[in-house]
């Protein structure tokens, strides 16, 4: 069963749908720890209702980056964490914590990398004028929203479409692709070489 530790800073709907996915039997894994940067994050509250260990870790109490990072791989190390998730988590993780859980940080990313990284990002879609957009799911590597991709899914944009619409749409997806990815994450189905994933279909 697959150890796996999420990430958060906010609402946590991404690590429900990884919850309700673990729960209903669709990944042979276990949320061991729940993390958070935010006191308030509702994630914490989630993780609570499912029984499962919500940590909030203060960044003021820190140092350095470095530091916190620390604080975070400390808890990663006592559990044994397999897979760490981020899920809507606000920080960008020092070259530190990428080298040592490297090919095992997945993100969730609110458009089809490498399109519109960073903050903003159905504004920037909107902005731009695509006429597609969508979610993505990728290993974390030493840049921002950056390392190998391991699923997409497309979404139309539409006239009618706000920020807020698009975003409940991307969202709806981000909620199928990421419980799919760590899916195949626990049954050892996928392999990076350079920068591409490769997934192994049975
Ligand atoms: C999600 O839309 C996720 O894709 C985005 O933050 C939101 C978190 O929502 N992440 C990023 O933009 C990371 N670059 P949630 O807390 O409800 O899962």
């Amino acid at each position: 069963m697959l150890k796996i530790a999420v990430l958060v800073s906010g609402r946590g709907s991404n690590l429900q749908a990884i919850i309700d996915a673990i729960e209903s039997g669709n990944i042979n894994g276990k949320i061991e720890v729940v993390i958070s940067n935010k006191n308030d994050a509702y994630a914490l509250e989630r993780a609570r209702k499912h029984n499962i260990e919500g940590v909030f870790i203060e960044p003021l109490s820190y140092k350095s980056k470095e530091d916190y990072d620390r604080a975070i791989i400390k808890i990663l190390e006592d559990k044994n964490i397999e897979l760490v998730c981020l899920a809507g988590f606000m920080r960008i993780l020092t070259p530190y914590f990428v080298n040592k859980y490297r090919g095992r940080i997945m993100n969730i990313h609110p458009s089809l990398l490498p399109a519109f990284p960073g903050l903003e990002v159905q504004k920037k879609a909107l902005d731009y004028g695509v006429k597609f957009t969508g979610a993505t799911v990728h290993f974390v590597d030493d840049g921002v929203d950056s390392g190998p991709i391991i699923i997409q899914s497309v979404v139309p944009v539409l006239d009618i479409d706000t920020s807020e619409t698009l975003s409940e749409r991307i969202l709806k997806e981000e909620h199928r692709i990421y419980p799919e990815a760590i899916k195949l994450f626990a049954e050892g189905r996928i392999s990076v070489k350079g920068r591409r994933a490769f997934i192994k279909h049975n």
